[in-house]
């Protein structure tokens, strides 16, 4: 049976099902799953704890669903198209059948190394197939794999390692990324100096850079693969037992691990990936993003393998050798499902139209969008460049705490509006509130976006910090769940989401907590105090601006701008480097000490003709002190 909504009336019907009945709902979609043994009830729930679960003492294994679900139907189909980063090198296609038996021994291999359920597992690795049985085999054995994206730092790396308290690392001896050839192993080398609980390193060759291996810790994937057989039994699990951890950043502190548990993501990735997408069985679908984030688990791994599709997956950039590679892997592959960022839509955008002009990207029925508002410039390009004007565009608002999709269009079901996420996916309740925590109902309304009932793929707690998770989702609002982000109601009832309403930042897709990246500024052995804040960027979304009080004395402000710059990017990583560096002699702040980044926010955007009243500042004579200077920047 599908749970395939096909027209715009069947999609009111499941809605409205899904909010009248929504146990009967999922557990009807449910049943189509493997289970080892069926729950006792789909559903307890409590905001305000909070304590979520789905599809109580039931026992499966999401594995078992990818792939003895489906084996007999799609064995000898294509999961992994794989397009290396050099469009020379050879790519490779994986079939079912082929990920099955690499999964199975590389389980072996896990469980061989001492690994068991429950254990936390590192994936810091490049987009290479591996990286993909690397997840399924925890998955399979029953531990907690944690992705770290292969562009962090290793003190980055290593806070995560800390706080998951991880007994293994799967990485490779390199990257390659565009032109770069990239170090991992000697990164996740310099990691572990600061960490504990690592037992066992998994090494899988990719770009034969020189590695050391540390005798009785570190392995070759190739050796310790070789002998295994491709036989493994699949542990059994249980329903709420936990499937990854994945860390992203927040208002606050450092990032923080966001907990997901195997049943209700588990359908909620297939039902969104499919209704989504409206996947087709012979479709080939790309989506661009990297296994460390969110869109990788969800939409690269976990709903497409469930549903038996052909998943391709890109080692390389948008713009190596050329930016035209984006368009000539989708003909080369006649890919139908195209899933990207609107940062990459326009970067490729200012390279201008004749790097597109030459493919014919007949193959696409479906183009999409994900992980920042996607301005209307940019929605048309897309739409007409590379949809051709034909294709519906899915512009999918979702965040790493929900799992999956939570509002879009149903590709070629809802009509397209652009610059809109438009309508939620059934079993999605959202409520717009206003700051006093009053719904605002009706049309043509803008407020902070809440959602009211639980989703089975939704976030079950911050990894040993169960408090942290109640203070940043569940205490704003009572009992709702809160997003961060800022949204519009139009008035035919689309929704727009208008970005974040918190001092989280959107940078090239990627979050960022402004505190993450003060904090990496501070540990500048000049720096006194700093404020970051986010700007509008033309192509990524938004821009990095830190203002910073320091010690200069007789030190050249040039290199110390240029030192800050390479702190942060050596405690965080490339993502987090900010792209302009203030200097300030001091920052705006209320009596209380409080930073007023509002007004930082405002010079910043070069908005400053309303900056609404200063007179209250500890210190107003700073604000016009820091414009004067921001205009040098
Ligand atoms: C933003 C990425 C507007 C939003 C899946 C959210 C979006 C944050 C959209 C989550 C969209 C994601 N339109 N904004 N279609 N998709 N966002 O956790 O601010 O990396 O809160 O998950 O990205 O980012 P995350």
């Amino acid at each position: 049976m599908s749970f395939k909504i096909s027209s715009l009336s069947e999609y009111f019907v499941e809605y409205q099902k899904s909010i009248d009945q929504p146990e009967k709902f999922w557990s009807d979609i449910a049943e189509t799953f493997k289970w080892k043994k069926p729950w006792d009830k789909v559903l307890s729930w409590n905001f305000n704890d909070p304590d979520l679960k789905w599809f109580l003492n039931a026992k499966l294994n999401i594995t078992e669903n990818i792939f003895e679900r489906n084996i007999e139907k799609f064995g000898s189909k294509t999961a992994i198209i794989w397009e290396p980063n050099d469009p020379n090198e050879k790519p490779l296609q994986i079939t079912y059948n082929e990920l099955f038996q690499k999964t199975c021994q590389f389980s072996n291999v896990l469980q061989d190394q001492g690994i068991s359920k429950g254990d936390r597992v590192i994936i810091y690795m490049p987009m290479i197939p591996e990286a993909a049985i690397a997840m399924l085999a925890c998955a399979r054995v029953g531990a907690v794999h944690s992705v770290v994206f292969a562009g962090f730092s290793s003190s980055a790396l290593a806070d995560r390692i800390n706080d998951c308290q991880a007994k293994m690392v799967i990485t490779s001896d390199g990257n390659f990324r565009g032109k770069k050839n990239i170090e991992v192993k000697a990164v996740v080398d310099r990691a572990i100096e600061k960490t504990k609980t690592i037992e066992k390193v998994i090494v899988c060759k990719r770009t034969k850079a020189k590695v050391n291996m540390k005798s009785g810790r570190d392995f070759w994937w190739h050796e310790v693969v070789k002998n295994q057989t491709s036989d493994h039994k699949a542990t059994i699990l249980d329903s709420e037992d936990l499937l990854f951890i994945l860390y992203t950043s927040g208002s606050t502190g450092k990032p923080k691990g966001v907990v997901h548990t195997i049943g209700g993501y588990m359908i909620y990735s297939q039902y969104s990936f499919q209704n989504v997408f409206q996947y087709e069985n012979d479709d080939i679908y790309w989506c661009t993003a990297d296994i460390g984030w969110i869109t990788g688990h969800s939409y690269i791994i976990y709903g497409p393998l469930l549903s038996g599709a052909t998943t391709l997956m890109f080692e390389g950039v948008p713009t190596y050798p050329n930016p035209g590679r984006f368009w000539d892997i989708i003909d080369k592959y006649k890919v139908n499902q195209f899933y990207t960022a609107p940062t990459a839509i326009r970067a490729l955008q200012a390279h201008g139209i004749e790097h597109i002009q030459p493919y014919k990207l007949d193959s696409l029925k479906v183009i999409g969008s994900v992980g920042e508002p996607i301005n209307e410039e940019a929605w048309h390009w897309y739409h007409d460049n590379v949809g051709k004007g034909k294709c519906p565009l899915v512009d999918t608002w979702w965040q790493t705490e929900t799992g999956g999709i939570m509002i879009s269009p149903l590709a070629g079901i809802t009509p397209n509006k652009p610059a809109h996420a438009s309508l939620p996916l059934p079993g999605i309740q959202p409520i717009i509130l206003d700051t006093n925590g009053n719904e605002l109902i009706g049309n043509n309304v803008e407020g902070n976006l809440c959602i009211k009932f639980p989703w089975p793929s939704m976030i079950r707690t911050t990894y040993g910090d169960h408090k942290r998770c109640k203070e940043t989702y569940f205490s704003t609002y009572q009992g709702m769940y809160f997003t961060g982000d800022g949204v519009k109601r139009d008035h035919d009832g689309y929704l727009r989401i208008l970005g974040r309403v918190d001092d989280v930042m959107n940078v090239s897709g990627h979050r960022m907590g402004t505190a993450e990246v003060e904090n990496a500024i501070n540990e500048h052995p000049k720096v006194i105090e700093s404020a970051v804040v986010g700007y509008p960027h033309e192509i990524k979304g938004q821009g990095i601006y830190a203002y910073v009080i320091c010690d200069i004395d007789n030190y050249s402000e040039a290199n110390l701008i240029d030192e800050i710059k390479e702190t942060v990017r050596n405690i965080i990583g490339p993502i987090a480097k900010p792209d302009k560096v203030q200097i300030v002699p001091g920052l705006p702040k209320t009596r209380s000490g409080k930073i007023m980044r509002r007004i930082l926010r405002k010079i910043a955007s070069k908005d400053i003709s309303n900056l609404g009243d200063i007179s209250t500042l500890l210190n107003p004579d700073i604000v016009e002190k820091i414009i004067i200077g921001s205009s040098k920047i």
